[in-house]
């Protein structure tokens, strides 16, 4: 089945089941039979079967590297195997190579609520942070710092700070509660729109409201969002983002990040890294640079073509997809985690409501290292940040109430019986 077809068809069940599973999006399993019942009626439950996951896995994880759907596989070795082996250099022209990750760009924007020329997919979100936060101050009214969460995740902080440096200005760690102070005081604000850690996602509207009243500019870190919530840049008003595609877009691992620039902004906006595949005419060979008018304007060297050749397949998984169906399911999801937690005695660290949180829930767990690779040991994986934080990613595209139904029994058993304290749990490894 095409994915458009098949999302069509998600689309007409949901219509007929219409209140039902408006309800189940609300409802919470109390039994494992009322879980099995609620994915007996999900209008996702038929695309698990185009993600190749081993069987005794769970994979909890998708907020960190999403699995590989058969499209993705399929683009990349169709890439390797034709395009580049047979085609070589021709298929810059022949497959499509030159304008691949412009081309995707526009397919993400629709996820995202934007136009298709206000999205590139280009470089890492650690660089796209420093590209844009350049690219803003100079449009912020002379102010002279630029502000990051002092809970952010560590690269939009290591960015701020080593930007603010170079150039000569504060950079200024926001502490919890004080967001909306350091707006009013202008310059350039880096927010996820989901924080990594808790998974509590903000209203975007009323920061870009209060920045609005200084000239501050926010630069939206969109990497725990994209993908698994119904984002909509235009009506958040928001003028400047970037996001992973390897985590709930299911891009690869190491997959390239998108950039986001409102339309009307985008002349303003020059790159510090202006590179020759960013240039107006790059085969034209000029001397002095000439930005692309569109958000294109921010690719810098030669785009990764396996690993767009795979987000382009991933992204094909998406088509017609609507994202506030996907939202509602992980929220669901998320609402089941949290309940079979506080029944557990667990501490819960992201938001109760749904529509506070992102696609991830966050246990804080005392032992969580062992816990989490007894988990593993058990077919269930899920990450840890360190000190105490366990995080289960609900992918609504592959997971299913009973596995979490799962997931939360077996957890249960491991901090009941102490299982996580053994000797192979509590070995680090370099990635958790
Ligand atoms: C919120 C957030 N921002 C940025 C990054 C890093 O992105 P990249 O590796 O593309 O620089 C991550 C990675 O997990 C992240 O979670």
């Amino acid at each position: 089945m095409t994915s458009d077809l098949f999302w069509s068809v998600c689309e007409t069940l949901l219509v007929n089941l219409g209140d039902v599973m408006q309800n189940n999006f609300m409802k919470i399993a109390t039994t494992r039979d009322q879980a099995s019942a609620f994915d007996a009626q999900d209008p996702l439950a038929h695309v698990r079967v185009h993600f190749k996951l081993p069987e005794d896995v769970t994979y909890l994880v998708g907020h960190s590297l999403g699995p590989p759907h058969s499209a993705a596989l399929e683009r990349l070795n169709h890439c390797a195997t034709e395009s580049w082996a047979k085609g070589l250099v021709g298929s810059w022209n022949s497959a499509g190579w030159f304008d691949l990750a412009a081309k995707l760009g526009g397919k993400l924007s629709s996820l995202i609520g934007a136009e298709q020329d206000e999205v590139m997919v280009t470089d890492t979100v650690s660089v796209n942070l420093f590209k844009l936060a350049a690219s803003a101050l100079p449009l912020t009214q002379g102010a002279r710092q630029i502000c990051v969460d002092a809970e952010e995740f560590p690269t939009d902080q290591y960015v701020a700070e080593a930007f603010a440096d170079l150039i000569g200005v504060s950079c200024r760690r926001v502490q919890p509660g004080e967001d909306f102070g350091a707006l009013s005081d202008g310059g350039v604000y880096i927010k996820s729109a989901v924080n990594y850690r808790s998974g509590e996602r903000v209203d975007m509207k009323a920061y870009e409201l209060k920045a609005r009243e200084s000239g501050a500019l926010l630069l939206w870190d969109l990497s725990h969002a994209t993908g698994v919530i119904a984002l909509d840049m235009k009506k958040a008003g928001a003028k400047l983002a970037t996001g992973c595609t390897y985590k709930y877009l299911n891009g690869g691992p190491g997959a390239p990040s998108f950039i986001y620039a409102k339309k009307s902004l985008l002349p303003k906006l020059y790159t510090p890294l202006p590179g020759w595949m960013g240039h107006a005419a790059p085969f034209e060979f000029e001397g002095r640079y000439r930005p692309r008018e569109s958000a294109a304007r921010f690719a810098s060297g030669t785009p990764p073509i396996l690993s767009l050749s795979a987000l382009q397949g991933a992204l094909e998984a998406f088509e017609g997809a609507d994202m506030k169906i996907l939202e509602a399911k992980a929220g669901a999801l998320g609402d089941l985690c949290i309940a079979r937690a506080e029944e557990i005695g667990l501490e819960v660290i992201s938001p109760r409501v749904a529509s506070k949180r992102g696609g991830h829930v966050s246990l804080k767990v005392k032992n969580g290292y062992p816990v989490t690779r007894a988990l593993h040991a058990k077919g269930f994986q899920s990450d840890f940040r360190t000190p105490d934080t366990i995080r289960f990613g609900f992918s609504p595209l592959y997971l299913r109430y009973v596995d979490v139904w799962d997931l939360m029994e077996t957890l249960s058993n491991i901090v009941e019986t102490k299982s996580w304290d053994a000797p192979e749990f509590h070995a680090r490894s370099e990635v958790t």
